[in-house]
């Protein structure tokens, strides 16, 4: 299916590693030009994949003034910007429950990050858009925000702040043909999920811990009624699919990309 977006300039924040690198290339392989906005250096490496018409620009999300500057920076070098996808988002590193085990002070830097992060991206991006009355926004929630998740506490609650943003985004946007959606992963293979398996596993005698596939596996069977962990790739098509003409009726929706997680809970 062509999605139609050849030409037209997509930015992914959180472009260096996971999910956002992986929907990086899906707008690549589109024929979409790429800025890769990331606060890690990599993204000079998934930009040199991407090919010419990619842009590697580093950033912190918590920095509105430099997020402002690298949005100017993507226009005048890549040119109008129709696409904005936010996958930036971290846990607190430590584990959750009951949640008086962590510290009011361990939310700070979550909260300031996957819900500052977002909202700062999408104020320095959102002008020229209105101005042009065409665009999209994706932003990432998590099954952990549908299911009020013990793992990670102010993690949850972050991902389901971003249920309600993408809402109120999506009704602001509307009148100037804009859209704003959310995708909700359940497990997925990267380096957050490789973070959350160290967390989990670092309590166990090395003799009982489980590899990570061991532990990915009983985990999803477990939890997801498919059973099977979520590929990055697999997020990739549908970040293509939404941000394209196919999907533009399709706006303030939270999709759950989970093997049946969130409806088994
Ligand atoms: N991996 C999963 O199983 C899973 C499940 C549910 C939801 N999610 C959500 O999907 C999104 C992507 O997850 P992922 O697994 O690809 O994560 P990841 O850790 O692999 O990648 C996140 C990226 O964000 C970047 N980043 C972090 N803080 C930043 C900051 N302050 N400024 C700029 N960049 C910053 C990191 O450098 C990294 O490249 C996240 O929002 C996450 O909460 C992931």
């Amino acid at each position: 299916m062509d999605l139609g977006l050849r030409g037209q300039v997509a930015v992914v924040v959180g472009g260096a590693n996971g999910i956002g690198k992986a929907i990086a290339h899906s707008f690549a392989a589109e024929g979409a030009k790429v800025a890769v906005v990331d606060r890690s250096p990599d993204v000079a490496a998934v930009a040199a994949e991407l090919g010419p018409d990619s842009l590697p620009v580093v950033v912190d999300v918590t920095d509105y003034p430099a997020l402002q500057a690298a949005a100017a920076r993507i226009e005048s070098e890549l040119g109008p910007v129709a696409h904005v996808v936010v996958t930036v988002g971290i846990d607190s590193g430590k584990g959750g429950f009951p949640f008086w085990n962590l510290e009011p002070s361990d939310w700070t830097r979550v909260y300031t990050v996957n819900v500052q992060g977002v909202v700062n991206t999408a104020h320095a991006f959102y002008a020229p858009m209105i101005e042009r009355r065409t665009g999209t926004f994706l932003f990432f929630s998590s099954v952990a925000g549908l299911t009020g998740s013990q793992t990670d506490p102010p993690y949850s609650a972050s991902k389901a702040a971003i249920v309600n943003f993408t809402q109120c985004a999506a009704k602001d946007f509307a009148p100037y043909n804009i859209r704003a959606n959310a995708i909700a992963p359940g497990m997925v293979h990267t380096p957050l999920q490789q973070k959350v398996y160290a967390l989990a596993t670092a309590g166990m005698p090395e003799n009982e811990r489980p590899t990570y596939e061991e532990w990915c596996d009983t985990k999803i069977k477990r939890l997801a009624p498919l059973g099977r962990m979520v590929d990055p790739e697999e997020i990739g098509a549908y970040a293509a699919y939404l941000a394209s003409q196919h999907a533009r009726n399709v706006t303030g929706q939270v999709l759950s990309v989970d093997g049946g997680w969130v409806m088994h809970w």
